[in-house]
């Protein structure tokens, strides 16, 4: 009988090393150690073989599948080699690899990160509100009138619920005054948005920076300081910034801010890149009476606010000449700023 099992064992090891790929291993696996194979035959005979030698009989069995499990396994490794080694036959693996393109941060992303770690380091915190606010929050807390133009159907998206795409973020002001303790020293990057025909400087969609400082000493000297040094860090320190009176609804006296443009080859010219005042007493007023409270009473608090176009500073940094680019996501463009 274990004469038997050797002879099997002999048999399948020639079967296993004849095998010359994948399926005649398999076949051969198969034809030895499978339900009809001719190991497990000879081990179900077992039941035929006196009590005396069963226990020879069944080691005989375990030492020979034991060595055709392990000369199957082997073969496969071999085989696997081989194959492996065909595939890579051909192909140089000392070429340098092809290049992996690698993103980069969109300019308007830059700038605003840039804008907000300036002014980070001059104590304001960042602060949010909803694009799509209401009337009070981007209008009439901001002492702005009715018959604005701002608020004319025809300069701003409105919803048929009433509500709008806010048209500037000055709104943020607003919420943060409804709900801050003092000091309040916040900045709000985001996006605002206007009916305005869209060329190279005007889009429906753009990218403004509010700020906004209330305390009970705030000042024109701390506006016209924090600003200067905010343009200065941005532009270098050579920059020249001028504040130009003007007229906004929600501060007094009110200011927009031009720096001067050097741009080689050209006669300097000034370019707006922000408005800006002290807080109106009426704009504590609208959110005091939201408040109930007088924790912006304007005799002891006063504050400034300030609004700039990121767009416009990214346009001027790079002197990137039309907005449009801005939003395109062309990337010869925006490859540029990698
Ligand atoms: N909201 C104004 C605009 O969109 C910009 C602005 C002006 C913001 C003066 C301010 C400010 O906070 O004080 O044109």
């Amino acid at each position: 009988m274990n004469e038997h099992v050797s002879t099997i064992q002999t048999l399948a090891l020639e079967l296993i090393a004849a095998a010359s790929d994948e399926r005649t291993l398999d076949e051969a696996r198969v034809s030895v150690l499978g339900k009809k194979g001719t190991l497990s035959l000879a081990g179900a005979a077992i039941k035929d073989v006196p009590g005396d030698q069963k226990a020879a009989f069944g080691q005989a069995l375990n030492t020979a599948r034991a060595a055709i499990t392990s000369a199957l396994e082997e073969k496969q490794n071999a085989l696997l080699e081989i194959a492996d080694r065909a595939a890579l036959s051909g192909i140089d693996l000392t070429l340098p690899a092809r290049p992996v393109p690698i993103g980069a941060l969109h300019p308007l992303t830059l700038i605003r990160d840039e804008a907000v770690q300036i002014l980070r380091r001059m104590g304001f915190a960042l602060a949010d509100g909803p694009e799509i606010e209401d009337e009070f929050h981007c209008f009439d807390a901001l002492n702005t009138p009715a018959d604005h133009p701002a608020r004319n159907e025809k300069d701003t998206f409105y919803f048929n619920s009433g509500k709008l795409l806010r048209t500037h973020t000055s709104s943020v002001q607003v919420r943060m005054m409804e709900t801050a303790t003092l000091p309040i020293r916040i900045i709000a990057p985001g996006s605002a948005y206007r009916r305005d025909e869209i060329d190279a400087t005007h889009l429906s969609v753009f990218n403004q920076l509010e700020g906004l400082y209330v305390d009970t000493d705030v000042t024109l000297p701390d506006l016209k300081g924090t600003l200067e040094y905010f343009f200065h860090e941005m532009f270098g320190t050579t920059t020249e910034v001028r504040f130009r009176p003007h007229f906004f609804p929600f501060t007094e006296p009110s200011f927009e801010i031009d720096v001067k443009l050097q741009v080689k080859g050209q006669a300097p010219r000034w370019i707006e890149v922000a408005g800006c005042g002290i807080v109106d007493p009426a704009v504590f007023e609208a959110i005091n009476a939201t408040r109930k409270d007088r924790v912006l009473d304007h005799g002891k608090v006063t504050g400034f606010a300030f609004g700039m176009g990121l767009d416009r500073l990214a346009m001027i940094r790079w002197a990137i000449k039309d907005i449009r680019l801005l939003i395109e996501n062309d990337i010869r463009f925006l490859s540029q700023f990698a």
